[in-house]
């Protein structure tokens, strides 16, 4: 583990190396940034959104939080993904849960966590929608493998409930929602292949922001 000191030292090494091969890297990294991708990922320090994509700084519009969650009253996640998709236009839109995650094991404990309890009632509730499918996992590892897989689905179609979303779709057929997990037992991402297409039109019986547009 670095010390505090040492992360400047690891800083400059960053740097030096950045610049060996192009003396104007960080100038033209700073001149723009035209990222295809918004990742929305856990805040888990075991998750790291660039590396595990094999993505250069410029590339990655990141959103991280406790559980990869897309509250539609939570103005940070709402006002990253309206500014990703109205002013960044990415392409793809990543919901990246993983494994081990200790957000969603804390949803399954009955416990007082204090201010985290409403955080985690949102994954609470995709357990409730879930219910039945999760209560017939008998092995409880994998009722919460499960509802890791389940949380991130829900997130995507949170995503997609989005004016933003559904109107760059009707207009320009981007962005496209995706879920993921990340196995840190291997470092392997899996594409849940979720079905952005049906989730949009299912969703838009009820949730439809493209009138007028
Ligand atoms: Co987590």
């Amino acid at each position: 583990m670095a010390s505090y000191e040492e992360i400047f030292e690891k800083n400059a090494q960053w740097v030096a190396k950045m610049t060996r091969n192009d003396p104007d890297y960080f100038e033209k990294l700073a001149s723009d940034q035209q990222p295809d991708y918004l990742y929305v990922g856990c805040s888990d320090s075991r998750v790291p959104a660039n590396e595990i994509m094999g993505l250069e700084p410029g590339e990655l519009f990141v959103h991280r939080n406790v559980g990869n969650l897309v509250n539609n009253t939570d103005l940070n996640v709402m006002a990253c993904i309206n500014y990703a998709v109205r002013h960044l236009n990415v392409k793809h839109i990543i919901v990246c849960g993983h494994y081990n995650c200790g957000a969603v094991k804390a949803a399954m404990t009955p416990v007082d966590l204090g201010i985290l309890n409403p955080w985690l009632r949102t994954i609470r509730d995709v357990y409730r929608m879930h219910q039945n499918e999760l209560n017939e996992i008998k092995d409880e590892h994998a009722r919460y493998n499960r509802l890791v897989e389940l949380n991130v689905l829900e997130q995507c179609t949170n995503i997609i409930k989005t004016a933003a979303v559904q109107k760059s779709y009707l207009e320009k057929n981007y962005p496209i929602v995706h879920g993921w997990v990340f196995d840190m037992h291997t470092g392997i991402l899996i594409d849940q292949h979720i079905n952005f297409e049906k989730i949009l039109k299912d969703i838009q019986q009820i949730y439809n922001l493209t009138a007028g547009s």
